[in-house]
């Protein structure tokens, strides 16, 4: 068993769809280690997405990200960081397979519903970023 960390992004809570999405994220077997609303601070998306930084989409990502609110949560699950991308389909919506997140609720490559960490490492990294340890159980 392992952990990955997830957003929903501003567009999906936006637009309502906060519930369907942890619906379909605990029906695919993911246990919920942490969770909650919070609104990230431009300071805050720029230091999460410094790896992008040099992207030239960087300043869209950033204030995209920034401009409302988010739902954080921390996943478990066996093999949890590939089983969550698989789960949440292609960057671009347009490519993600049929019954993924991204295909049912994404609306463009920038505003694609949800976040999936690329590695264990990462997932750390990310769970650590938004929550305490005494806010994961
Ligand atoms: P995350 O799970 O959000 O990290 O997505 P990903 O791993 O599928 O994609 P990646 O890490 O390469 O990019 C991070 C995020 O930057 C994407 O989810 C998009 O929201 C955004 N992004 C990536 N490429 C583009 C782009 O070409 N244009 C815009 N506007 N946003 C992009
Ligand atoms: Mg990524």
């Amino acid at each position: 068993t392992n952990r990955t960390f997830t957003m929903i992004k501003p567009d999906g809570v936006e637009d309502g769809h906060t519930g369907a999405i942890l619906d379909k994220i605990t029906a695919s077997g993911f246990r919920i280690v942490a969770l909650k609303k919070t609104q990230m601070t431009v300071a805050d998306a720029q230091a999460f997405y410094e790896v992008h930084s040099e992207r030239p989409f960087y300043g869209e990502l950033v204030e995209f990200m920034s401009r409302g609110p988010i739902v954080a949560a921390v996943l478990e699950k066996e093999n949890a960081v590939a089983d969550f991308r698989t789960l949440i389909g292609a960057t671009n919506p347009a490519d993600a397979a049929e019954g993924t997140i991204r295909k049912m609720f994404a609306k463009s490559m920038g505003e694609n519903a949800v976040h999936g960490s690329d590695s264990d490492e990462n997932a750390a990294i990310e769970s650590a970023f938004h929550f305490s340890g005494r806010e994961m159980f």
